[in-house]
């Protein structure tokens, strides 16, 4: 019988509707690899429980992993992510969901734990809370063997097991999908680039001419750099690392450092995986300029302080969906973006499905990847095997009809080899 706790199993027929759109849009994940997983049952008696955002792109991968033969549960990886359709949806095809859009932190936890409690075998997070919820709670799942790897799909969790690792807390082996380069230069890079526009979806603004301030220059932030400036935005980037600041200064932006930005900035960005990228003093927030709009496209909350802004502001209106207004005591107004949150899940529907194929591509033959090695692993960190990063991106080729060269074994030889020179 499906386990679930969704917010409205009504809502399911438009759930359907957002699903077909992305089985489209998704050829790798939805069709080549879940046509030989029905064929196969890779997962037969396998148990997965995913921690991801319950967007219509997951409910793809749940499709897949269940068509290889696994039982899936799902629970939101963010508290304001889920697609309630969606989650409705999947529920209707057998898929154990406990998720709904504005759980509590309290809630979020409990879905946590209701996937926990059905014993999963690998685990799929997205940021790490549920992992570390199993190594906190539910440690005989790990001394029993019966979680056998577990995959993490975000940079901020990765170097939250990263960390882990080097003080021997870590007790599963981990692998660090978003690492693969299948993911991360594509899923980060396009996908939260392409999350700029939330602030269009928020406020309806106009870009071009808009001096637009990303914070970071890594995977997601260049991207958003790139799309921003497309749009024709002043861009000005900040960063922490020398070198990404100087490839920034090079690809030209403007670099600074972000207190100097605010009194200029119309609109600020953040994915930076920080946090207080904008310091929490009330005399910073006194110099960002009236009518600022704030967003973060990082993992957590706390990369723009939003506590710390709602307990400054003397009046916090929502002004229309998912933008509030926050009044300061000088008068002056900032306009805040999904409450702090991954502005680009929350007011819109998170990456395209064409970016989260791969994604998901790699998620899904890691999975079968876990079960058909599962002795060999020890408990660490142990990086996506490169044929299976190779193979996703070949996969995805194929879909788009697009051929590539082959090396000949002269032109093999002569890469990897030393004696031919000058
Ligand atoms: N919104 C989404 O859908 C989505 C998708 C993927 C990743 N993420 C999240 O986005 C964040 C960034 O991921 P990434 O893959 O780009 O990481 P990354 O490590 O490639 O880039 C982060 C960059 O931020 C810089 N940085 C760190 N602290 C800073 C600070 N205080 N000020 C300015 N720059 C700073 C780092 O030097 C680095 O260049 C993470 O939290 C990740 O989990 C979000």
């Amino acid at each position: 019988m499906v386990e679930y706790k969704v917010a409205d199993e009504s809502l399911a027929p438009q759930g359907k509707e957002a699903l077909y759109i992305a089985e489209n849009k998704m050829p790798v994940t939805s069709n080549i690899i879940r046509e030989r997983f029905k064929k196969e049952k890779p997962l037969e008696g396998i148990t997965i429980a995913g921690c991801l955002h319950v967007t219509k792109e997951t409910g793809i991968l749940a499709r897949t992993l269940k068509a290889g033969g696994a039982e899936v549960y799902l629970c939101g990886s963010n508290p304001l992510s889920t697609q309630d359709e969606v989650a409705a949806a999947l529920v209707e095809e057998g898929i154990n969901v406990f998720a709904w859009h504005g759980n509590t932190t309290e809630e979020f936890y409990w879905c946590i734990r209701q996937c926990l409690d059905a014993k999963p075998n690998i685990l799929i997070d997205d940021g790490a809370d549920m992992i570390v919820t199993a190594h906190q709670e539910y440690s005989d799942l790990i001394t029993s063997g019966t979680i056998i790897g577990c995959q993490e799909e975000t940079t901020t969790g990765v170097k939250r097991f990263r960390a882990m690792e080097v003080k021997g807390k870590l007790k599963v082996p981990l692998f660090p999908v978003n690492d693969a380069r299948c993911k991360n230069q594509f899923d980060n890079e396009l996908g939260t680039g392409q999350g700029v526009i939330s602030a269009i979806y928020g406020m309806h603004i106009l870009f071009a001419g808009k001096n637009t301030v990303i914070a970071g220059y890594g995977h997601c932030s260049s991207g958003m750099a790139l799309r921003a400036r497309g749009l024709g935005a002043n861009v000005t980037v900040t960063e922490v690392d020398p070198i990404k600041a100087l490839k920034a200064k090079f690809a030209g932006y403007n670099v600074k450092p972000i207190k100097e930005t605010l009194p200029e900035a119309d609109v600020i960005l953040t994915a930076t995986g920080c946090k207080h990228v904008i310091p929490p003093k009330h005399e910073i927030f006194d110099k960002i300029k009236d009518g600022c709009i704030l967003g973060n496209l990082g993992h957590f909350d706390i990369e723009i302080p939003t506590k710390e802004l709602y307990e400054y502001a003397q009046e916090i209106k929502p002004i229309r969906k998912d933008v509030e207004e926050l009044t300061f005591p000088t008068g002056k107004k900032v306009y805040l973006l999904g409450q702090g949150r991954l502005a680009n899940l929350v007011l819109s529907e998170g990456h395209p499905s064409e970016v989260m194929d791969m994604s998901f591509g790699l998620q899904s033959l890691m999975s079968e990847f876990i079960v058909k090695n599962k002795d060999n692993f020890k408990a660490e960190i142990i990086e996506v095997p490169e044929d299976i990063d190779n193979r996703v991106g070949e996969l995805k080729l194929k879909a788009m009809g697009i051929e590539i060269d082959e090396l000949t074994e002269e032109q093999y030889n002569y890469i990897h080899g030393f004696e031919e020179g000058t």
